[in-house]
């Protein structure tokens, strides 16, 4: 049996752990051949390929990125001419499957080839940690550490200078690494995408802090935006299937606030740090574990299907209920609760 294994999207910390697990399993499991499809997808397209086998997948546990290459925002059942070439190509290599790991996008076209007859397995990768079916997607952790590492490196700041520090994190849709690294970062403000925010609650807290702690921690998820206003989009890619870049709401709020605070007002944008270099020991080991079971979905012939961890339990899930839907904050959320009575606002109006 040959597998082919690609990654998909954006870099994020645990991908090579996944790809030494499901090679090493595959392998050792299933007596497969491990088939590396560089670039993602696009790789797949053009039949871009090499060799994955036991000693090339040594060492890379810790390491960041991916070995493959990836692409992103890249989607070959856009055109009829692209989808037959990723069937034709993936016939021609003899591939009885494929492990697609990625994120959303990822699982989407795992899904499209799987319905017109690659057989697909999913594991699902992404600092925002919202993908659909599953409790956790590997690289939030380690995303949530460099975000926390970071709130209480900008208090430092704020206190010795009596600042309102702003520290903007990713999450396009989901304000899941801003709520968990502002809460772990001890932020006094945390603003997420799925609550906009209200700039004169924001002020009052700023402004409150002045006269108590001379210093305010705000964390700002990149998808959150002001009541009745819009996302901030730092720039667009006209050549991109999906042409918006987000980045910048957190200097938007700087200069909301300003003019209503004695305090300076001051803005880190973390972006793409959030994403790179060596994952956390838990990622490590979810990763480990998502590919040990992704390994085994191919074994029992379960294609179509992704790995997922729920309520702490490893299982897996259709493709065909997770493609297309993105896992947000709910409004009952127990850490918005949690927030919220521990006095950390998240810019609700009063
Ligand atoms: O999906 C993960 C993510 O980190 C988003 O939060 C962010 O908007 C996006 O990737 C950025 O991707 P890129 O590096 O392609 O701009």
């Amino acid at each position: 049996m040959r597998i082919g294994v690609l990654t998909g999207g954006g870099d994020c910390p645990g991908l090579n752990a996944v790809i030494r697990a499901v090679t090493k399993s595959l392998i050792r499991q299933c007596e497969a051949e491990v088939v590396g499809i560089e670039d993602g997808f696009v790789g797949l397209t053009e039949g871009r390929t090499r060799s994955l086998e036991w000693r090339t997948v040594s060492g890379i546990l810790a390491t960041g990125g991916t070995i493959l290459g990836t692409s992103n925002r890249v989607n070959p059942l856009a055109s009829p001419a692209a989808t037959e070439a990723v069937l034709a190509h993936a016939r021609a290599l003899g591939l009885g499957g494929v492990v697609a790991i990625g994120g959303d996008g990822t699982m989407s076209i795992a899904r499209g080839l799987h319905d017109r007859g690659l057989p697909m397995v999913g594991v699902p990768k992404t600092i925002d940690n919202d993908i659909e079916g599953t409790d956790r997607c590997f690289g939030f952790d380690t995303a949530v550490a460099i975000v926390t590492e970071a709130l209480e490196r900008v208090q430092t700041t704020g206190q010795s200078h009596g600042r309102v520090m702003i520290v903007e994190t990713m999450g396009r849709y989901a304000g899941w690494i801003a709520l968990e690294a502002g809460l772990a970062g001890a932020a006094d403000v945390i603003l997420l995408p799925e609550i906009d925010y209200d700039i004169d609650a924001v002020v009052a807290v700023c402004r409150e802090r002045e006269q108590r702690q001379r210093y305010t921690v705000v964390c700002i998820a990149e998808g959150a935006k002001p009541r009745g206003g819009t996302l901030t989009i730092s720039h667009r890619v006209p050549s991109s299937p999906d042409p918006v870049r987000l980045g910048g709401v957190g200097h938007v709020l700087r200069e909301q606030l300003q003019p209503h605070l004695r305090s300076e007002v001051r803005t880190t944008v973390l972006g793409h740090v959030q994403r790179g270099g060596s994952p956390t020991a838990f990622d490590r080991v979810l990763a480990t574990q998502y590919g040990n079971q992704a390994a085994a979905l191919v074994r029992e012939g379960r294609f179509g299907e992704m790995v997922t961890l729920r309520g702490g339990e490893y299982s897996s899930t259709l493709l065909t209920q997770v493609a297309g839907r993105n896992r947000c904050v709910p409004p009952g959320h127990p850490l918005l609760q949690c927030a919220r009575q521990i006095g950390v606002s998240l810019g609700e109006a009063a």
